[in-house]
């Protein structure tokens, strides 16, 4: 493995060690979009869905509450913990590395990664956007919920400048990149892209061919 990819998971892990006490701390910001999400992306169908990257467990949850069996995975084992900790049935989880997941192809009617992607340098969020589409059963659904900041020139250097207080270094490498763009590949069709958050993040959800 390169220095750099190993600096990042190095750093990573310290990041949400240390963070995973007050993690759900955004609850109450994040709590309605978590919803919002789990609303947009509902099939009827109540397949299984991934959660990757699932942190303290937020949007997982908000999809059990809807009746789905939710699998998460994430690398930081404080972070699972504290997912652990809620004791949810139909929510189980793993530590793993969303970059090499320990699934079979095609297993999952929906993968979702929320808030996560802007937490990793450009090869990570690539090799992790190729699993989660490798996972996915063909026709299913590709949810990806991020920053996205507004158009508007003063707007958008404003809010750039906040969240990079308090956000982790590979922060404004993502942004840099188009949301929609990232998750468009040779096998994932955007079907639909709202945003959220006053503008600050967006919903983009995928279709499988
Ligand atoms: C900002 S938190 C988001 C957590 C959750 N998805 C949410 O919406 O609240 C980012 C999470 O990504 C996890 N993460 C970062 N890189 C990862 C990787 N390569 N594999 C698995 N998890 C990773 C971190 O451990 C952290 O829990």
């Amino acid at each position: 493995m390169n220095h750099g990819l190993k600096e990042y998971y190095v750093y990573i892990k310290g990041v949400y060690k240390r963070l995973s006490r007050f993690y759900d701390v955004t609850r109450p910001v994040l709590g309605l979009l978590r919803r919002k999400v789990a609303a947009l992306t509902d099939m009827g169908d109540g397949g299984n869905i991934l959660d990757v990257c699932s942190g303290t467990g937020g949007q997982a949850i908000a999809y059990v509450k809807d009746g789905r069996e939710v699998v998460g995975i994430d690398l930081s084992p404080e972070m699972v913990d504290v997912a652990r900790g809620k004791a949810v049935n139909g929510f189980s989880l793993a530590v793993a590395d969303a970059a090499n997941l320990p699934f079979k192809d095609c297993c999952f009617k929906l993968t979702v990664i929320s808030f996560a992607l802007h937490d990793m340098p450009h090869l990570i969020r690539a090799m992790v956007l190729r699993e989660i589409v490798r996972v996915t059963v063909p026709g299913g659904l590709v949810v990806v919920v991020d920053y996205s900041l507004p158009r508007n020139r003063v707007l958008r250097l404003l809010a750039y400048s906040f969240i990079k207080l308090y956000e982790t270094r590979y922060f404004s490498g993502f942004v840099r990149s188009g949301l929609e763009k990232m998750v468009l590949g040779e096998r994932v069709r955007v079907i639909a892209s709202y945003p959220a958050l006053l503008n600050l993040a967006r919903i983009v959800v995928g279709k499988k061919s």
